[in-house]
């Protein structure tokens, strides 16, 4: 009897083992097909650039800040020994070029290593803040500079720690010191946290924060990542990134989040930018997860970039923008727009300045 009940047990446990495992290779997109690229005619590579440009996030003037030299223990680095920078280009010039920003003394930039990033100017006095999302040793810090754009130097503020901010991926600004963050994983672990993405438990969250309160206002997401505002405010989009959608989710005065629509996709969304004039939400993505946390120069990580129009309406519009298997670009995980101009960013490898053909 009680061989038998062990027999049954071990069958079960393992048809549930095979079954997490098959779901694990789905959301990775480990049998996806090759990438057929999508070419744009007026592209380069940035000068610079060498060790990734996780996040970019753009002013509504034309000043586009780039985190570079992202470190995780999952990840290739074309840079291990070498801190985090931030980058600064104009889009304004007529060529423009990507500088490193000075970081105000006091701030541990030895350790430095960015990875989400959002701007937020104050209305009364056009005060540019950046918020940096900083993983040094691998923890969770949120860094607050101010931006003094006559010197190029980033003041660095404060550092933001909570227990509810454990492993934060990216972060949107709400105003001068609060924000919303996801977390991509809910264990700070990494044992637990792997065993969590091969159980499939979608225990990942979106936190908001202000130094009043700070509370979890959504949550049940597979690895929640990028995160941006609508245009008017009123909505937030998340990307799961293994869950391979965008949630749009409508924002309450108290700050909550409730949930609006899920739009699905056949890969694995990364960092969203939603462009001030239009509303569209741009999203670069990962056709195959594999390739990009165990990296091989003969069989690079694909990069790929979308467009979403009219993401609040029954009728949005999905254009896949760029495509390119790696000879170029590789592990995309940012597109930005300002005037005709795309920057693509990626996770380890370098980003992409590209003049758009006026429609
Ligand atoms: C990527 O595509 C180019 C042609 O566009 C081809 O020459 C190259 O072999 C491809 N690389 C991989 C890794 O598939």
């Amino acid at each position: 009897m009680g061989k038998l009940l062990l027999v049954i047990l071990s069958g079960v446990t393992l048809a549930f083992l095979t079954e997490r495992t098959v779901r694990f290779g789905r959301r990775l997109n480990f049998a996806h097909e090759m990438i057929k690229s999508v070419d744009l005619p007026n592209c380069h590579l940035i000068d610079g650039i060498e060790a990734g440009a996780e996040d970019i996030d753009i002013l509504p003037y034309g000043l586009a800040f780039i985190s570079s030299g992202l470190k995780s223990p999952a990840m290739k680095s074309f840079a291990p020994d070498q801190p985090g920078k931030i980058f600064l280009m104009d889009l304004n010039e007529e060529s423009p070029v990507a500088t490193e920003l000075k970081i105000s003394p006091g701030f541990d930039v030895d350790s430095f290593n960015p990875h989400g990033i959002s701007t937020y100017i104050d209305q009364n006095d056009g005060t540019v803040y950046l918020f940096v999302v900083n993983h040094p040793q691998f923890k969770s810090t949120i860094e607050l500079f101010r931006f003094v754009e006559e010197e190029n130097v980033l003041e660095h503020l404060k550092t933001i720690r909570h227990d509810l901010l454990p492993r934060v991926n990216d972060i949107v600004a709400l105003g001068p010191d609060s924000f919303y963050a996801t977390n991509d994983r809910y264990f700070s672990g990494e044992i637990m946290g792997f065993l969590e993405l091969v159980l499939d438990l979608a225990l990942s969250n979106v936190i908001y924060y202000s130094p009043q309160e700070v509370k979890e206002v959504a949550t049940g997401f597979h690895s929640a990542n990028g995160i941006s505002l609508s245009t008017d405010k009123n909505y937030v989009y998340v990307a799961d990134i293994l869950g391979h959608n965008i949630h749009v989710m409508e924002k309450h005065a108290d700050w909550s989040l409730s949930p609006v629509k899920v739009l699905e996709f056949n890969n694995l969304l990364d960092n969203l930018f939603v462009d001030p004039v239009t509303g569209d939400v741009w999203v670069a993505c990962h056709p195959k997860m594999w390739e990009l946390m165990f990296y091989s120069p003969e069989n690079p990580p694909g990069s790929e970039v979308i467009r979403v129009q009219n993401i609040l309406s029954e009728n949005s519009i999905v254009t896949q923008v760029y495509a390119n298997n790696g000879s170029v670009l590789q592990g995309s995980s940012v597109a930005c727009v300002y005037d005709g101009k795309l920057l693509v960013g990626t996770v380890f490898h370098r980003a992409l300045y590209c003049e758009l053909e006026k429609p």
